[in-house]
Protein backbone atom coordinates (compact mmCIF):
# COMPACT_ATOMS: atom_id res chain seq x y z
CA UNK A 1 0.00 0.00 0.00
CA UNK A 2 1.67 3.48 -1.17
CA UNK A 3 0.26 5.56 1.13
CA UNK A 4 2.38 8.58 0.06
CA UNK A 5 0.82 8.28 -3.17
CA UNK A 6 -3.00 7.59 -2.27
CA UNK A 7 -2.59 10.47 0.29
CA UNK A 8 -1.73 13.09 -2.83
CA UNK A 9 -4.37 11.93 -4.83
CA UNK A 10 -6.96 12.01 -2.05
CA UNK A 11 -5.56 15.21 -1.52
CA UNK A 12 -5.99 16.48 -5.30
CA UNK A 13 -9.64 15.41 -4.91
CA UNK A 14 -10.79 17.41 -1.68
CA UNK A 15 -8.55 20.77 -3.21
CA UNK A 16 -10.64 20.62 -6.22
CA UNK A 17 -14.13 20.41 -4.40
CA UNK A 18 -12.89 23.26 -1.68
CA UNK A 19 -12.06 25.48 -4.74
CA UNK A 20 -15.25 24.56 -6.21
CA UNK A 21 -17.67 24.92 -3.53
CA UNK A 22 -16.33 28.16 -1.73
CA UNK A 23 -16.84 31.86 -2.82
CA UNK A 24 -14.84 32.98 -4.94
CA UNK A 25 -11.87 35.10 -3.70
CA UNK A 26 -13.02 38.55 -5.23
CA UNK A 27 -16.68 37.95 -4.14
CA UNK A 28 -18.04 41.18 -2.37
CA UNK A 29 -17.31 41.34 0.28
CA UNK A 30 -14.29 40.37 -0.53
CA UNK A 31 -11.86 40.77 2.20
CA UNK A 32 -13.84 37.72 4.24
CA UNK A 33 -13.50 35.71 1.33
CA UNK A 34 -10.05 36.29 0.61
CA UNK A 35 -9.48 35.38 4.05
CA UNK A 36 -11.08 32.33 4.14
CA UNK A 37 -9.27 30.84 1.03
CA UNK A 38 -6.22 32.29 2.46
CA UNK A 39 -6.24 30.07 5.45
CA UNK A 40 -8.26 26.93 3.87
CA UNK A 41 -5.62 26.67 1.18
CA UNK A 42 -2.21 27.67 3.35
CA UNK A 43 -1.77 23.52 2.88
CA UNK A 44 -3.20 21.60 5.34
CA UNK A 45 -2.84 17.70 5.24
CA UNK A 46 -6.97 16.97 4.43
CA UNK A 47 -6.82 14.44 7.07
CA UNK A 48 -10.19 14.65 8.17
CA UNK A 49 -11.66 14.85 4.32
CA UNK A 50 -9.69 12.01 3.32
CA UNK A 51 -11.00 9.75 6.40
CA UNK A 52 -14.55 10.69 5.22
CA UNK A 53 -12.77 9.21 1.75
CA UNK A 54 -11.41 6.41 2.89
CA UNK A 55 -13.94 5.27 4.83
CA UNK A 56 -16.41 5.64 1.65
CA UNK A 57 -13.87 3.54 -0.16
CA UNK A 58 -13.25 1.13 2.28
CA UNK A 59 -17.33 0.15 2.77
CA UNK A 60 -17.27 0.38 -1.69
CA UNK A 61 -17.61 3.68 -2.47
CA UNK A 62 -16.27 6.26 -4.44
CA UNK A 63 -15.30 9.45 -2.70
CA UNK A 64 -18.08 11.35 -4.77
CA UNK A 65 -20.40 9.47 -2.53
CA UNK A 66 -18.91 11.75 0.70
CA UNK A 67 -17.39 14.56 -0.73
CA UNK A 68 -19.80 17.76 0.56
CA UNK A 69 -19.27 16.46 4.04
CA UNK A 70 -15.75 15.46 3.56
CA UNK A 71 -14.81 19.36 2.70
CA UNK A 72 -17.14 20.37 5.39
CA UNK A 73 -15.09 19.33 7.96
CA UNK A 74 -11.92 20.44 6.80
CA UNK A 75 -13.77 24.05 6.42
CA UNK A 76 -14.60 23.47 10.26
CA UNK A 77 -11.38 22.27 11.45
CA UNK A 78 -9.62 25.68 9.80
CA UNK A 79 -12.35 27.33 11.65
CA UNK A 80 -10.99 25.73 14.51
CA UNK A 81 -7.53 26.73 14.02
CA UNK A 82 -7.79 30.46 13.03
CA UNK A 83 -9.40 30.96 16.33
CA UNK A 84 -7.11 28.73 18.46
CA UNK A 85 -4.31 30.80 17.06
CA UNK A 86 -5.58 34.10 18.25
CA UNK A 87 -3.91 35.89 20.37
CA UNK A 88 -6.53 35.71 23.28
CA UNK A 89 -6.22 31.65 22.82
CA UNK A 90 -2.87 30.21 21.46
CA UNK A 91 -1.47 33.67 20.18
CA UNK A 92 0.38 32.02 17.66
CA UNK A 93 1.71 33.84 14.44
CA UNK A 94 2.72 30.83 12.01
CA UNK A 95 -0.07 27.90 11.04
CA UNK A 96 0.56 25.87 8.10
CA UNK A 97 3.64 27.76 7.53
CA UNK A 98 1.90 30.77 6.94
CA UNK A 99 1.73 33.85 9.28
CA UNK A 100 -1.84 33.27 10.78
CA UNK A 101 -5.06 34.75 9.95
CA UNK A 102 -5.32 37.58 12.08
CA UNK A 103 -1.40 38.14 11.56
CA UNK A 104 -2.75 39.12 7.91
CA UNK A 105 -6.34 39.82 8.13
CA UNK A 106 -6.57 41.64 11.70
CA UNK A 107 -8.58 40.22 14.75
CA UNK A 108 -12.14 40.91 13.48
CA UNK A 109 -11.88 39.35 10.07
CA UNK A 110 -10.32 36.27 11.55
CA UNK A 111 -12.92 35.92 13.96
CA UNK A 112 -15.65 36.38 10.95
CA UNK A 113 -13.53 33.90 8.58
CA UNK A 114 -14.13 31.60 11.49
CA UNK A 115 -17.44 32.04 11.91
CA UNK A 116 -17.74 32.18 8.24
CA UNK A 117 -16.21 28.56 7.71
CA UNK A 118 -18.48 26.93 10.37
CA UNK A 119 -21.65 28.40 8.81
CA UNK A 120 -20.48 27.56 5.49
CA UNK A 121 -20.11 24.09 6.32
CA UNK A 122 -23.28 23.70 7.27
CA UNK A 123 -24.79 24.74 3.99
CA UNK A 124 -22.39 22.45 2.08
CA UNK A 125 -22.93 19.30 4.13
CA UNK A 126 -26.59 19.29 2.60
CA UNK A 127 -25.26 19.52 -0.62
CA UNK A 128 -24.50 15.71 0.12
CA UNK A 129 -27.89 14.92 -0.21
CA UNK A 130 -27.34 15.25 -4.35
CA UNK A 131 -24.87 12.55 -4.13
CA UNK A 132 -26.47 9.58 -5.95
CA UNK A 133 -27.65 6.84 -3.58
CA UNK A 134 -27.83 8.81 -0.37
CA UNK A 135 -30.59 9.11 1.44
CA UNK A 136 -31.87 12.02 3.44
CA UNK A 137 -31.91 10.23 6.29
CA UNK A 138 -28.05 9.57 6.10
CA UNK A 139 -27.82 13.43 5.51
CA UNK A 140 -29.57 14.39 8.48
CA UNK A 141 -27.48 11.64 10.78
CA UNK A 142 -24.10 13.07 9.01
CA UNK A 143 -25.67 16.72 10.09
CA UNK A 144 -25.82 15.87 13.44
CA UNK A 145 -22.85 13.65 14.06
CA UNK A 146 -20.50 16.65 12.74
CA UNK A 147 -22.61 19.11 14.56
CA UNK A 148 -22.28 17.19 17.66
CA UNK A 149 -18.41 16.51 17.25
CA UNK A 150 -18.02 20.15 16.44
CA UNK A 151 -19.53 21.92 19.61
CA UNK A 152 -19.53 21.85 23.26
CA UNK A 153 -19.78 18.24 23.55
CA UNK A 154 -16.31 17.85 21.13
CA UNK A 155 -14.19 20.77 19.94
CA UNK A 156 -15.43 23.45 21.41
CA UNK A 157 -15.62 21.50 24.30
CA UNK A 158 -11.95 20.38 24.62
CA UNK A 159 -11.12 23.88 23.42
CA UNK A 160 -12.42 25.41 26.93
CA UNK A 161 -11.34 22.48 29.39
CA UNK A 162 -7.69 23.16 27.32
CA UNK A 163 -7.73 26.67 28.06
CA UNK A 164 -8.78 26.64 31.42
CA UNK A 165 -6.35 24.09 32.19
CA UNK A 166 -3.19 25.79 31.36
CA UNK A 167 -0.93 26.27 34.22
CA UNK A 168 -2.64 23.76 36.62
CA UNK A 169 -1.49 21.09 37.63
CA UNK A 170 -2.63 18.32 34.87
CA UNK A 171 -3.99 14.88 35.73
CA UNK A 172 -5.24 11.75 33.06
CA UNK A 173 -8.99 12.61 33.18
CA UNK A 174 -8.50 15.81 32.45
CA UNK A 175 -5.79 15.14 29.81
CA UNK A 176 -8.28 12.38 28.14
CA UNK A 177 -11.08 14.84 27.88
CA UNK A 178 -9.39 17.98 26.55
CA UNK A 179 -7.80 15.42 23.43
CA UNK A 180 -11.01 12.85 23.01
CA UNK A 181 -12.82 16.64 22.66
CA UNK A 182 -10.37 18.98 20.88
CA UNK A 183 -9.06 17.02 18.45
CA UNK A 184 -10.45 13.53 18.93
CA UNK A 185 -14.38 14.01 17.94
CA UNK A 186 -13.20 15.70 14.43
CA UNK A 187 -10.92 12.61 13.69
CA UNK A 188 -14.33 10.23 14.41
CA UNK A 189 -16.81 12.88 12.66
CA UNK A 190 -15.53 12.06 8.94
CA UNK A 191 -15.16 8.38 9.65
CA UNK A 192 -18.90 8.13 11.40
CA UNK A 193 -20.22 10.80 9.19
CA UNK A 194 -18.94 8.68 6.09
CA UNK A 195 -20.03 5.39 7.24
CA UNK A 196 -24.00 7.09 7.65
CA UNK A 197 -23.77 8.44 4.22
CA UNK A 198 -22.36 5.05 2.86
CA UNK A 199 -25.61 3.51 5.15
CA UNK A 200 -22.74 1.09 6.95
CA UNK A 201 -24.35 -1.57 8.95
CA UNK A 202 -24.30 -1.52 12.91
CA UNK A 203 -20.83 -3.55 12.91
CA UNK A 204 -19.26 -2.18 10.36
CA UNK A 205 -19.94 1.05 12.51
CA UNK A 206 -19.21 -0.58 15.46
CA UNK A 207 -15.47 -0.96 14.36
CA UNK A 208 -15.15 2.08 12.81
CA UNK A 209 -16.11 4.16 15.83
CA UNK A 210 -13.21 2.08 18.31
CA UNK A 211 -10.67 2.74 15.38
CA UNK A 212 -11.49 6.10 14.87
CA UNK A 213 -11.33 6.76 18.58
CA UNK A 214 -8.00 5.45 19.04
CA UNK A 215 -7.23 7.56 15.72
CA UNK A 216 -8.02 10.70 17.29
CA UNK A 217 -5.70 9.48 20.87
CA UNK A 218 -3.23 9.16 18.49
CA UNK A 219 -3.67 11.93 15.96
CA UNK A 220 -3.01 14.40 19.40
CA UNK A 221 -0.30 12.49 21.33
CA UNK A 222 1.03 12.53 18.52
CA UNK A 223 0.72 16.47 17.49
CA UNK A 224 1.83 16.47 21.45
CA UNK A 225 4.79 14.55 20.92
CA UNK A 226 5.62 16.80 17.53
CA UNK A 227 5.48 20.14 19.72
CA UNK A 228 8.50 18.86 21.64
CA UNK A 229 10.68 16.72 19.17
CA UNK A 230 9.52 18.58 15.85
CA UNK A 231 11.00 20.92 13.22
CA UNK A 232 8.93 24.12 13.04
CA UNK A 233 10.07 24.10 9.23
CA UNK A 234 8.24 20.89 8.79
CA UNK A 235 5.43 21.36 11.04
CA UNK A 236 4.77 24.50 9.68
CA UNK A 237 3.80 25.70 12.91
CA UNK A 238 5.50 26.72 16.07
CA UNK A 239 7.85 24.09 18.59
CA UNK A 240 7.52 24.55 21.85
CA UNK A 241 4.89 26.58 22.41
CA UNK A 242 2.60 23.81 24.81
CA UNK A 243 5.59 23.81 27.83
CA UNK A 244 5.80 27.76 27.44
CA UNK A 245 1.63 27.98 27.59
CA UNK A 246 2.01 25.10 30.14
CA UNK A 247 -0.76 23.42 28.69
CA UNK A 248 -1.86 19.91 29.49
CA UNK A 249 -0.10 17.52 27.60
CA UNK A 250 0.82 13.65 26.84
CA UNK A 251 4.64 14.74 27.10
CA UNK A 252 3.66 17.22 29.94
CA UNK A 253 2.62 14.10 31.95
CA UNK A 254 4.40 11.07 31.20
CA UNK A 255 7.58 12.02 28.91
CA UNK A 256 8.60 11.51 25.95
CA UNK A 257 8.89 7.64 25.64
CA UNK A 258 5.82 6.85 27.69
CA UNK A 259 3.97 9.04 25.33
CA UNK A 260 5.46 7.08 22.87
CA UNK A 261 4.51 3.65 23.97
CA UNK A 262 0.71 5.06 24.68
CA UNK A 263 0.52 5.43 21.33
CA UNK A 264 1.33 1.86 19.96
CA UNK A 265 -0.82 0.16 22.10
CA UNK A 266 -3.44 2.52 20.65
CA UNK A 267 -2.35 1.58 17.36
CA UNK A 268 -2.67 -2.05 18.28
CA UNK A 269 -6.43 -1.38 19.28
CA UNK A 270 -7.10 0.50 16.01
CA UNK A 271 -5.29 -2.71 13.98
CA UNK A 272 -7.31 -4.59 16.22
CA UNK A 273 -10.88 -2.78 15.01
CA UNK A 274 -9.46 -2.25 11.51
CA UNK A 275 -8.71 -6.00 11.44
CA UNK A 276 -13.28 -6.40 11.02
CA UNK A 277 -12.41 -5.10 7.18
CA UNK A 278 -10.28 -8.02 6.40
CA UNK A 279 -8.30 -6.96 3.59
CA UNK A 280 -9.77 -4.39 3.35
CA UNK A 281 -8.01 -3.15 6.49
CA UNK A 282 -4.71 -2.31 4.87
CA UNK A 283 -6.14 1.37 3.73
CA UNK A 284 -7.04 1.88 7.43
CA UNK A 285 -3.51 0.51 8.56
CA UNK A 286 -1.55 2.31 6.60
CA UNK A 287 -3.49 5.62 7.38
CA UNK A 288 -3.03 4.64 11.41
CA UNK A 289 0.89 4.75 10.54
CA UNK A 290 1.33 7.39 8.59
CA UNK A 291 -0.63 9.40 11.45
CA UNK A 292 1.86 8.11 13.65
CA UNK A 293 4.93 8.48 11.52
CA UNK A 294 4.12 12.37 10.44
CA UNK A 295 7.06 14.76 10.58
CA UNK A 296 4.20 17.72 9.73
C1 LIG B 1 -3.66 20.39 13.87
O1 LIG B 1 -4.32 19.55 12.98
C2 LIG B 1 -4.48 20.68 15.07
C3 LIG B 1 -4.91 19.50 15.83
C4 LIG B 1 -6.14 19.25 16.04
C5 LIG B 1 -3.91 18.60 16.39
P1 LIG B 1 -3.63 19.02 11.66
O2 LIG B 1 -2.28 18.46 12.02
O3 LIG B 1 -4.55 18.13 10.92
O4 LIG B 1 -3.39 20.37 10.86
P2 LIG B 1 -3.42 20.70 9.30
O5 LIG B 1 -4.85 20.67 8.87
O6 LIG B 1 -2.59 19.69 8.56
O7 LIG B 1 -2.85 22.09 9.21
C1 LIG C 1 -5.78 22.54 18.32
O1 LIG C 1 -5.13 22.16 19.43
C2 LIG C 1 -7.08 21.82 18.32
C3 LIG C 1 -8.17 22.64 17.84
C4 LIG C 1 -9.36 22.32 18.13
C5 LIG C 1 -7.92 23.82 17.03
P1 LIG C 1 -3.67 22.71 19.67
O2 LIG C 1 -3.70 24.13 20.07
O3 LIG C 1 -3.00 21.74 20.58
O4 LIG C 1 -3.03 22.52 18.24
P2 LIG C 1 -1.92 23.35 17.50
O5 LIG C 1 -0.62 22.85 18.07
O6 LIG C 1 -2.15 24.79 17.72
O7 LIG C 1 -2.07 22.93 16.06
MG1 LIG D 1 -4.93 25.17 21.43
MG1 LIG E 1 -2.79 25.84 19.28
Amino acid sequence: MDIKAYLESRCKIVDAALHKYLPGGKAYPRVIHEAMRYSVFAGGKRVRPILAIMTAETLGYKAERVLPAACSLELIHTYSLIHDDLPCMDDDDFRRGKPTNHKVFGEAVAVLTGDALLTFAFELITRNAAAKGVKPAGVIEALRLIAAASGTGGMVGGQVVDMISEKKEPSLPVLQYIHTHKTGALILAPIMAAAELCAAGAKEKKALRIYGENLGLIFQIVDDILNVTGVEKKLGKSVGSDAARKKVTYPALYGIEESRRKVRELRERAGKAAGHFGRKAALLNALADYVIERES
